[in-house]
């Protein structure tokens, strides 16, 4: 038996999602079979689903092996101790464990002001790890800004700069430096190879995206709204000239309404719009039989515009 076929025979016997199976081939492909045995575990670990598009399999079978089963990242980086499992999957309290995705590695948890918890000072709060929606770990860190932040511990963020006077619950006294992340344990975690830290950084960009956070801006999963019109009825042969168009199958994502603008482009036949800012207008096709072509302008509350056309067959005169 080869070192390779052993990780892939172990398969057989997990659940492992199907679209994983050739994810996880092509990641074990000729490395060692320790290697080998943790990128099968790393993807065992992952409690939520891990969008793989565009991303290094074998890194992020790595990564998953040391956030989940040796960094424990989540245990400081969900939203606390009570809502870290979910409920019955509590293995402190003796239950098959369950990490609750909801707030898996979204931060939010508070250790309290630091650092002394009865002083005016920061509470320093875990950070949101999940990528936003540029797609790149920690709220669209770049690899080397998460490599140097690991390094260093150097804080990007500048959340808690170092008091120039009087603590006022913002700044972190002297000797700590604000600068620097404080509970974080980057000091040890800093010591990794680079390989072992690019792959918590490509397994960080592969979770899904999770609101809030300290720093956060709002809405840092969603992308800019995507409005797209459609014009209808398509492929339409027509024997009346009195017809109806229809546009209502337009979509946007940004909420909100659409505003709706008809029009007919120079060359085509001309014909009577009625109602040509409304989702269905009536038309009269006004220039005898032929293709009379029909533009829609959708509008969404932020301004977005997308086009797009019809062409009717009239078969009248
Ligand atoms: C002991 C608790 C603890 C553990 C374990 C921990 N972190 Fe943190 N981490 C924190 C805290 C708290 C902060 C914010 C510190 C501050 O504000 O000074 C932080 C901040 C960070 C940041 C900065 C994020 C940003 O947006 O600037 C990154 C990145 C990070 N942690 C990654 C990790 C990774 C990866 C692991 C696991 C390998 C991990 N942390 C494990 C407590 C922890």
């Amino acid at each position: 038996m080869n070192s390779f076929s052993i990780p892939l025979a172990a398969i057989a016997k997990i659940a492992l999602p199907v679209f994983l199976f050739s994810a996880l081939a092509t990641a074990q492909q000729g490395l060692d079979a320790e290697t080998q045995a943790k990128i099968l575990k790393g993807y065992q670990a992952a409690p939520v689903p891990l969008n793989l598009t565009g991303r290094d399999a074998t890194l992020v079978g790595l990564g998953s092996y040391i956030v989940n089963y040796v960094g424990e990242c989540n245990g400081c980086h969900s939203a606390g101790p009570p809502t870290e499992y979910v409920v019955g999957g509590n293995p402190f309290l003796g239950q098959k464990i369950k990490v609750n995705p909801v707030t898996y590695l979204g931060g939010t948890r508070d250790f309290g002001a630091f650092p002394d918890p009865a002083g005016p000072f920061p509470h320093i709060v875990s950070r949101n790890l999940t990528p936003d929606k540029t797609g790149r770990a920690a709220g669209g860190m770049k690899l080397d800004e998460f490599v140097t932040l690991m390094r260093t511990g150097v804080d990007l963020d500048k959340l808690h700069p170092t008091c120039k006077g009087a603590p006022d619950t913002k700044c972190i006294p002297a000797p700590f430096s604000g600068e620097l992340l404080q509970i974080m344990p980057w000091p040890a975690y800093g010591n990794m190879t680079d390989r072992d830290l690019q792959s918590i950084y490509e397994y960080l960009s592969a979770i899904p995206c999770i609101e809030g956070g300290p720093g956060e801006p709002a809405n840092r999963c969603v992308l800019g709204p995507k409005t797209t019109a459609v014009a209808g009825p398509k492929n339409t042969t027509a024997f009346s000239k009195w017809l109806q168009l229809d546009g209502s199958q337009s979509t946007t994502t940004g909420g909100g309404a659409l505003t709706y603008q008809w029009s007919i482009p120079a060359g085509s036949p001309t014909a009577g719009i009625s109602g040509a800012n409304s989702a269905k207008p009536n038309v009269q096709l006004g220039g005898g039989g032929g293709l009379y072509t029909f533009l829609l302008t959708v509008t969404d509350s932020s301004g977005n515009t997308s086009m797009d056309s019809t062409t009717i067959n009239y078969q009248g005169n």
